[in-house]
């Protein structure tokens, strides 16, 4: 009996938010695209404090560029309205179409953007089709917003049409949708199911975090569905346009997700509490957000590049928690996460990875394994150079400070070095002001450099070098047979084995 005046209640609760909408609820129709209305969740609810309805689908005036490996320089202008176009392009239905939806006052980084298409073609052979909708892109970010709505039924439009005509399935579509496209990506998906994928690059914050999933890109608006957060946080709090929640199955955090390395940030925003305001300011600095881009496009081209762990927290990747890979691998940020065979397996999955402040911005991450053997406590640092079969060289340090005996060390380093290592080196920089008793010992080290043959392992003996650093050099072509090098005479007495990387 109880549980019939609770009902009842419901009811009528349900009744008076209707009769709430219906008074406020404004709408407007378009021939071709349908209506479109202002009720809840559109605006009007909790985080979407936005009035208004999308413009018109004249003044958005969405665009497609169509770039094909027989057209990689100039695109073709395809246009559902005008089907037969389409007939003259080079549209080939045999292909994937990948799609490239850019964002809030994107227009300066159109012909960017473009090469993303060109990237693409380099690589593989598929209709790459850039939308370009400044016309309702280059106002103000609320009506940008609202016009997401028209961009989303404009794509469908098209797909629609390339179903109908050319028996086209929406599973070989790709959005690849940056900023407030990555939502006309999602809006899309909700219109039209069964959209083989969407990328979100830093899909839009202000006036989609935390809203219902039917106003913005969430897992269910396409089979599968992987963004990037390049500068995610809250646009009042710490001025960053780009959404933090998860809304993928698979959601990439490369670097945290918040700041990235070579972006100078502003921590606090402007002394502006209007949306528009903040939105606009942040267009000149935008280089987090924009990371996103660099990240996608350097991925069509790195096909075993930007690697991510699943992990709780960033916190933790850095940690090393979440090294190695399982047993069923590791996706991969960008192009080519579609790759990972678990990728739909969970919605809101966490990936983290580290890349480099400038381009190239993949790195390789790998964990090095290091015992220290001395008869006393030494100060400096423990580096390495490592070498990969790509041919790049760089040093990384492994630990720095005072060493004991005996002891071992690990640590995670984000290399630019990809495949197997050919090489390693141990640099020993020891710290200046100490006068080092092996210093004089070290200068009889005898024949350095020298190579000594082991089936097929090349190592050398340890390489003195007179400046401030010793150094041993190693060669090897299997990381198993690493955990048999050890630097036996870097210095007397004082060695460093590397025991797994
Ligand atoms: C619509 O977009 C196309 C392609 O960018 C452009 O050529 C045209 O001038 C635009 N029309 C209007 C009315 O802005
Ligand atoms: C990946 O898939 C396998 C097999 O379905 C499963 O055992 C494993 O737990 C999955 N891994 C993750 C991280 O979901
Ligand atoms: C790394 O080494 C393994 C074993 O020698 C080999 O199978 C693999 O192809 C190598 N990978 C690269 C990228 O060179
Ligand atoms: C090296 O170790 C030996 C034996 O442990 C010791 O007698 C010698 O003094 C040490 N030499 C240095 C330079 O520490």
């Amino acid at each position: 009996m109880i549980f019939f005046p609770l009902k009842m209640f419901v009811v009528w609760i349900t009744t008076l938010l209707l009769l709430l909408n219906a008074a406020r609820g404004r709408q407007v129709c378009y021939e071709r695209l349908g209506c479109f209305t202002d009720i809840p969740p559109w605006s009007g609810i909790p985080g979407r404090q936005l009035a208004g309805l999308p413009s018109s689908p004249e003044d958005v005036n969405t665009s497609f560029f169509l770039f094909t490996k027989d057209n990689i320089i100039n695109y073709q202008k395809i246009s559902a309205t005008n089907p037969s176009t389409i007939k003259t392009t080079n549209f080939r239905p045999h292909r994937k179409t990948r799609f490239i939806i850019h964002g809030h006052l994107a227009g300066p980084d159109l012909p960017w953007i473009a090469n993303m298409c060109r990237l693409m073609l380099l690589t593989e052979d598929v209709n790459c089709i850039l939308a370009d909708w400044t016309g309702g892109s280059s106002g103000l970010y609320t009506t940008a917003v609202n016009n997401v709505r028209i961009v989303g039924a404009e794509l469908v439009y098209l797909v629609n049409f390339l179903e109908k005509d050319y028996g086209y399935s929406p599973a070989n579509i790709h959005f690849i949708g940056h900023s407030l496209g990555a939502h006309a990506a999602g809006e899309a998906g909700r219109r039209k199911p069964g959209i083989g994928r969407i990328t979100g690059l830093d899909p839009a914050g202000p006036l989609f975090q935390y809203t219902p999933t039917m106003v913005r890109l969430d897992p269910s608006d396409a089979k599968f569905v992987d963004i990037i957060h390049t500068h995610a946080g809250h646009l009042f709090f710490d001025f960053a346009p780009g959404i933090l929640q998860t809304c993928g199955h698979l959601d990439f955090y490369p670097n945290g997700g918040k700041k990235m390395p070579g972006c100078k940030q502003l921590r606090v925003p402007p002394a502006t509490r209007d949306i528009n305001d903040l939105m606009r300011e942040y267009r000149s600095i935008a280089c987090g957000h924009k990371r996103s881009l660099r990240y996608y496009a350097e991925s069509i081209v790195t096909p075993n590049g930007f690697v991510g762990y699943q992990c709780k927290t960033y916190r933790a990747f850095v940690l090393g928690k979440c090294f190695p890979c399982p047993k069923e691998g590791c996706p991969l940020m960008g192009h080519y996460a579609d790759r990972f065979s678990n990728k739909t397996e969970k919605e809101e999955q966490n990936i983290y990875l580290n890349t480099g402040a400038c381009p190239p911005y993949a790195r390789w991450r790998k964990e090095i394994h290091v015992r220290v053997s001395a008869t006393e406590i030494m100060k400096g640092n423990i580096d390495v150079a490592l070498t990969g079969t790509n041919g790049i060289r760089k040093e990384y340090t492994i630990d720095k400070g005072t060493f004991k005996p005996g002891t071992t060390y690990l640590n995670y380093i984000d290399t630019e070095v990809s495949g197997n290592i050919s090489k390693v080196e141990f640099l020993w920089k020891k710290h200046v002001r100490v006068l080092w008793p092996w210093d004089r010992a070290a200068e009889h080290v005898a024949n350095p450099g020298a190579l000594l043959r082991l089936g097929e392992e090349r190592y050398a003996y340890p390489l003195w070098q007179p400046s401030a650093s010793a150094r041993a050099q190693f060669f090897h072509q299997q990381q198993e047979t690493l955990a048999q090098l050890s630097t036996k005479a870097l210095l007397p007495n004082w060695s460093y084995q590397l025991l797994s990387i």
